[in-house]
């Protein structure tokens, strides 16, 4: 039998959440930020399966869209952090990417580029994140320039990245939004705010363009329910397989750096999963994992290819008996909170090891 530790991707659910962003945003159009290899779930199946719906896909770098040009996608690629290097423009010319562009050396080395077709440019402007982006102040004298260039497509997009669009609580969005509006009041330009968090939550973020990527794998950007989140379908399943059951007695410790002691006589379930496939070493004692449909408590150090659970509760559990790490009925967010880290972080920072089962 192979090691029964196994990503399932649900493209049913991928496509719903698109959908849904969609839906949330029927006046603009969405491109589907597929960065980080899908957040883990595999960029080039992943946007195979949103190419039909989306207009855009939105990646990190040009290797990023490299991978999906030569895997057959056709639809424009957006680089959300642009080019790096001038020698990428060209590269961008000739395989239709959009570029974002956020400051006077990219602007520069696209102004002074010989390209054989215009580059489609979103300009960004840094409205309070303080990451990418020009000063608001000189957004009319980049947008002439650009206006002026042959090798930018006429259509140029004006965007923000919002900063702490996850915070339902903050007025931190509503003083961006405010500042983007103001800088870019007298220019008749399409415009792009919002992410996942500004597409499902705050209104005034969805314009022409959204730049959903989070949500669409079914995950919410916020720690508490929120009413368009709570609809989303989870697209990965992480499951793995009992592939070992023993009985400690009292006192006995469990694991690496002997990191839990057992109060009572345990039944220990062993799991092949660990932090080699992406489950994260800094879960804690007692964080949830799901043996045989029901939840049980993670006890002792998460080891690079196992854990171990205390089964002690439940009726039996033998070898090969089915576990669930996260999923629709246990949210990576969960396991983040539980690990002191995002869900963002869980699923983009799986390596390739589990086999990813698309249906
Ligand atoms: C510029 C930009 N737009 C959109 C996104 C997608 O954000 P999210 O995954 O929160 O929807 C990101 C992600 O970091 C980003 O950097």
């Amino acid at each position: 039998m192979a090691r029964p530790t196994t990503a399932f991707i649900d493209l049913a659910a991928l496509k719903h959440n698109f959908q849904f962003a969609q839906r949330l945003v029927p006046e603009g159009q969405c491109v589907a930020v597929v960065k980080a290899n899908a957040y883990g779930h595999g960029a080039v199946p992943v946007a195979k399966a949103l190419e039909p719906l989306a207009p855009a896909l939105g990646v990190a770098c040009i290797e990023e869209a490299d991978e999906l040009r030569q895997a057959g996608i056709h639809k424009p690629i957006l680089l959300l952090e642009g080019v790096f290097t001038a020698d990428e423009i060209e590269q961008a010319s000739a395989n239709n990417y959009w570029i974002m562009l956020e400051n006077q050396q990219q602007l520069h080395s696209l102004l002074n580029a010989e390209l054989t077709q215009p580059i489609k440019v979103w300009l960004k402007l840094d409205t309070g994140m303080h990451r990418l982006g020009i000063n608001p102040e000189q957004v009319t004298e980049f947008y002439q320039q650009l206006q002026a260039s042959p090798n930018v497509d006429n259509d140029i997009i004006l965007a923000t990245h919002l900063a702490c669009g996850d915070d339902l609580g903050s007025d931190f969005t509503d003083t961006q939004i405010a500042c983007f509006m103001a800088a870019v009041k007298d220019i008749d330009a399409p415009l792009s705010i919002g992410n996942s968090s500004g597409v499902l939550a705050w209104p005034k973020a969805r314009t022409a363009w959204n730049r959903p990527g989070y949500m669409l794998y079914g995950n919410s950007p916020f720690n508490i329910p929120q009413e368009n989140a709570d609809q989303l379908q989870q697209v990965m399943t992480l499951k793995s397989a009992v592939i070992s059951v023993r009985e400690v007695a009292a006192g006995e410790s469990v694991g690496y750096a002997a990191n839990w002691t057992a109060e009572r006589p345990s039944t220990i379930a062993t799991i092949a999963v660990g932090y080699g496939d992406g489950y994260p070493r800094s879960a804690p004692n007692g964080t949830p994992v799901i043996v045989n449909g029901q939840r049980v408590k993670l006890v002792g150090n998460v080891s690079m290819d196992m854990i171990t659970v205390d089964v002690t509760d439940l009726d039996s559990v033998a070898i090969g008996d089915e576990v669930i790490l996260w999923g629709p009925e246990l949210t990576a967010n969960e396991i983040a909170q539980w690990a002191g880290t995002i869900g963002y972080e869980i699923l983009t920072r799986m390596p390739l090891r589990a086999p990813r089962i698309y249906k």
